[in-house]
Parts: structure tokens; sequence; C-alpha cells
């Protein structure tokens, strides 16, 4: 036989063991990363907490379904995904799952039956939780969930990605070896935070970019890429850490108070950042807000100062408006003078928008956002920056801050040319430094229809 067959013929023979492998060989489950007996109990209300924490609820109910009754699609770029029924039903849930079966989906991304979840499902964080959380959290599904008989809908991805042992496969590249909680730093408030940054907040599942394969490049503290700002839908996720973060510049409690509700005196969370407000991080204590602040605060080894002990402290918030610092004086000039040669940018603000957000592009602090220096207005993209012109957005609601204020859509009284002259105003006014849009790009916002 000649040679090059031969070689063919092995790596065939190589390729059809490989699959075989992938396919029948058992996966090695992660043990518990921590030692609990037998008899371990959480405390009471314990196991919500964690589920608040990972915001499991979010994904696992669908519109007007009942709680984690599964069925809510999730978007990926291989197609729609739908969440599990996990309320404790025997048939149509996870009713009869031992606990090794429950850490086995949230370790090692492994169901009851053996398939292999899709990362939808954010094991690649979750495996970070400790044993007694994932107990608590066993607990509260089993116990205090009430069992809801729902068949969902089952997930047809298109070939190669129907074949779910081949994310066996992918697992190898994605998953950083064990699931031990490893503290940076000394600090105990710091690594609480790390311990809910990394683990059930997933944070890097939006905040970290994705390497090649479409794993989160960068899962923990040591990672080089760590929350260095991903891409969610298209759209840029800001980045938390390194000197450009806009969050860095904010303080300790001015960060902690966003987590908490949404909104502070520089930006206010819109999109997928204000569901996680919503959902998840409002319920979380004083203290694990202040810890979560405090990590990112610290990440790259700065001193962190003004650590909160009450996070959004409730009370009269009427701030008056701030004037205008150095940066925006010569903008504030410009718009209060409002001559009538003023650039069109300029006299679309003042007519739209200096209401609410002022001339100094200060806004009001927790009520209507900061236009200068804001992450949204000058990121790389300007998509999102467009899209909450064309389409408006709201604030979250939480209870440390109910109020819910609407910024209505300009799209119907807009056109392309002038949302684009608007957003480059934006975009380099009061200081801020970021390119111009073109009416191109508005064109192109304005026919996505990304929502909120
Ligand atoms: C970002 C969305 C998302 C979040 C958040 C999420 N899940 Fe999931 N989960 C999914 C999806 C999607 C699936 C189904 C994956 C599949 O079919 O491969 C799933 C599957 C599961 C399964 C496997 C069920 C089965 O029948 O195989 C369990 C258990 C589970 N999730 C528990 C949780 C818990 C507990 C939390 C909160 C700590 C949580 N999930 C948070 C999206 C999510
Ligand atoms: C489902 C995706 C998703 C998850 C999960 C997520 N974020 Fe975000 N986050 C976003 C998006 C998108 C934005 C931008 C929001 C905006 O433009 O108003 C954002 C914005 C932020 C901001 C404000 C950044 C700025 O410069 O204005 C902070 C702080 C933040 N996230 C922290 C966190 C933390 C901490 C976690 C984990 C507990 C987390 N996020 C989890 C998507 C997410
Ligand atoms: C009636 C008051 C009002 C007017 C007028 C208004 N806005 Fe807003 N704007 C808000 C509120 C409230 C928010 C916070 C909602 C949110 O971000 O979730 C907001 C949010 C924003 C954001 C998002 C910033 C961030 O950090 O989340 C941008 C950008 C913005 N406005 C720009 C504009 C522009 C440009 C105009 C003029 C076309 C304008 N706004 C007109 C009230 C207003």
């Amino acid at each position: 036989m000649n040679k090059a067959l031969r070689i063919l013929g092995v790596l065939v023979l190589l390729a059809i063991l490989a699959t075989l492998a992938l396919r029948y060989v058992p996966v090695r489950l992660t043990p518990p990363n921590e030692a609990l007996a037998a008899d371990w109990k959480a405390e009471p209300g314990r196991g919500e907490y964690v589920m608040r924490a990972g915001d499991c609820m979010a994904c696992h109910t669908a519109d007007g379904g009942s709680p984690m009754a599964g069925g809510r699609g999730i978007a990926s770029p291989m197609g729609t995904i739908w969440s599990s029924n996990i309320t404790p039903d025997k048939d149509t849930g996870i009713g009869n799952w031992t606990l090794d079966q429950f850490r086995a989906a949230m370790v090692d991304g492994v169901s009851a039956s053996g398939a292999h979840l899709y990362p939808a499902m954010p094991y690649e964080n979750y495996r970070f939780m400790s044993e007694s959380d994932i107990r608590a959290l066993y607990g509260y599904l089993m116990t205090e969930v009430k069992p809801v008989k729902n068949e969902v809908q089952a997930t047809q991805l298109s070939f190669p990605f129907n074949l779910r042992f081949g994310i066996r496969a992918w697992n190898w590249l994605a998953l950083s070896g064990d699931s031990a909680f490893k503290a940076a730093s000394s600090d105990a408030l710091q690594s609480r935070g790390q311990y809910l940054v990394e683990g059930a907040g997933h944070c890097a599942a939006c905040h970290s970019p994705r390497t090649a394969f479409m794993a989160q490049d960068g899962t923990r503290v040591g990672d080089a890429n760590f929350l260095t700002g991903g891409v969610l839908d298209g759209w840029d996720v800001p980045a938390l850490r390194g000197a450009n973060a806009p969050i860095q510049k904010w303080s300790t409690a001015e960060l902690a108070a966003y987590l908490a509700t949404g909104r502070n005196a520089h930006a206010i969370a819109n999109g997928e950042m204000a569901l996680a407000i919503e959902h998840s991080l409002q319920y979380l204590s004083d203290h694990d807000l202040s810890a979560m602040a405090t990590f990112l605060k610290g990440l790259d080894g700065q001193a962190v100062q003004d650590v909160p002990t009450q996070v959004a402290m409730p009370g009269p918030r009427a701030t008056p408006a701030a004037d205008a610092d150095q940066a925006g004086q010569a903008t504030a000039k410009l718009l209060t003078a409002a001559s009538p040669d003023m650039p069109l940018g300029a006299r679309l603000y003042l007519d739209n928008c200096a209401a609410c957000h002022f001339v100094t592009g200060k806004g009001a602090a927790e009520i209507f956002p900061e236009l200068q220096g804001n992450t949204m207005a000058l990121g790389k993209d300007p998509g999102p920056l467009v899209s909450v012109i064309l389409n408006g957005t709201a604030v979250p609601s939480t209870d440390r801050r109910p109020m819910r204020l609407v910024m209505q859509g300009y799209a119907d009284r807009l056109n392309d040319e002038e949302v684009a002259a608007l957003a480059s105003f934006v975009r380099s006014a009061w200081g801020n430094q970021a390119s111009a849009v073109t009416p191109q790009q508005v064109a192109k916002a304005r026919s996505a229809k990304h929502g909120e």
C-alpha cells in the first residue's frame, strides 16, 4: 500500500476511535470541592439566596410561565437553545435527580441522562461554586420550588451542533481543570466578592471576551483577559478592569450602588445588565454587593477606598444638577449661547436631550445618566448609543429604587442623518473622544431592532 494512503487510513481510524471515545467512554465527573458531613443542612433561606445570586430564575422561566419550569429560548449563534424545567416535577423536571446528578449539571455540564448540556447554561462559571452552595441550591429546588409538569420543547440545532457528545471535546478546551475556589487576596471582603463574581454571578459570561471556540476567555482572577470586555448579540459589553474601564473611575460605593439598583451618579444600566440587576443582583445583601464592588475595584492591585457598609442608602436624592467641569465648559457654553448657526448635532441635542441630560452633559445622579465620559456614549461600536436614541430605554426598577424612569425613543422623529449628527455630537462633546457616527451605521441599527 502506498504510504499516503496508509497515513490516511490511520487518520480515519483515529477519528473513528476519538468519536467512539467521546461518545462511550464515561465522563469523569469533578468531585465536590469541599468536604461536608452527609447530614449537612443549609441554614434557612440560603438556597434561595444562592438561586438569586446565580440568576437561575431568569433563564429557567418562560415569559408568563411558572417559575423554573423552563421553556425560555436562549438565542445562540447556532440557534435557539431551550432552557430545562428545573422544578422538582418527577416526569418533566428534576424531581428524580440525586445531589450528585445535580452537581454534575452545575459543575461539568452533564445532565442526569448523561447528555452534555450546551454552555448556554453557564456551568463554565457555576463550577466554581462551593459544595455548600450547590447543596443549598439543590435543597431549595427540591423542596421550596413548586413542581410543575411542563414538557419543554427540545433544542434542535443543525449539524454538527446537534451532536451533544461533541460538547465533551469542547469542555476539554473550555473548562479550567479543577473547581476549587482560589482566593487571590487575603482580604475577606475581596475574596467573598471574587467568589461571587467568578462563580454564581457568572459575570465573565458577558464581560470576558470569547476564544476562537466561543469559550469564555478568562473565567478566573489569574486569567489575563478575565472581565476585559466581551461581545453580546453583536454589541460590546464594557470592560470592568484596566485603566480605561470607566467603572475604575467610580468610587466603590458608587459601583456597589450600580450593582444594587442599576443607577448611580454616572450611569444607568440597560439591556442585559438591567435584567441581571432586576432578577439577581438587587437581591444580594449590602455585604455581598460591597464585596463584589471591592473585589472589582481591587482587581488590578489598586488600593480600595470608601468601602460602603450600607449600599444605596434610602433617602432624599434630589441632588442639584452639577456645573460643567473644565472639560465640559466649551460645550456647555456653545449650547447655552444657542446661536442660530450652531452645528446640527448640537442643535438637535439642545432641542431633544438637554431638558434631561442638561447642557453640561452631567445629567442628574440616579435619574438622568451622565453623558460626559459615559461608557455607552463612548463605546468603540456606536450601535448601543444609536439604539438607545432610536428606541429609548428604561431604568431598572428594584426594591431599593422602585421608580422606573423612561426615556422615549426618537426613531419616528429623527432621520438617519440627524441621529448620526446627534450621536457624533454626544461622542465629541464635553471632552468626549470617540469616532463620528455615519448615517449608514444608524440605518443598520434601525433595521437590527435590538431591544430590551
Ligand atoms: C443564561 C441562562 C441560564 C442560567 C442563568 C441558568 N441556566 Fe440552567 N440551563 C440553561 C439552559 C439553556 C439549559 C439547557 C441546556 C441544554 O439543553 O443543553 C439549562 C440546563 C440546566 C440544567 C439541566 C436540566 C436537565 O434536565 O438536563 C440544570 C439542572 C440547570 N440548568 C440548573 C440551573 C441552575 C440551578 C441555575 C442557577 C444557578 C441555572 N441553571 C442558571 C440556561 C441557564
Ligand atoms: C447577561 C450578560 C451580563 C452579565 C451576566 C453581567 N453583565 Fe454587567 N453588563 C452587561 C452589559 C450588556 C452592560 C452594559 C450596560 C449598559 O450599557 O447600560 C453591563 C454593564 C455593567 C457595568 C457598568 C459598566 C459601565 O462602564 O457602565 C458593571 C459595573 C457591570 N456590568 C458589572 C457586572 C457584574 C459584577 C456582573 C456579575 C455579577 C455582571 N455585570 C454580569 C452584561 C452582563
Ligand atoms: C425625558 C427625559 C430624557 C430625554 C429628553 C432624553 N433622555 Fe436620555 N435618558 C433618560 C433616562 C431616564 C435615561 C436612563 C435610562 C436607562 O439608561 O436605562 C436615559 C438614558 C440615556 C442614555 C444611556 C446612558 C446610560 O449610561 O445608560 C443615552 C446615551 C441617552 N439617554 C442619550 C440621550 C439623547 C442623545 C437624547 C436626545 C435625543 C436623550 N437621551 C433624551 C432621560 C431622557
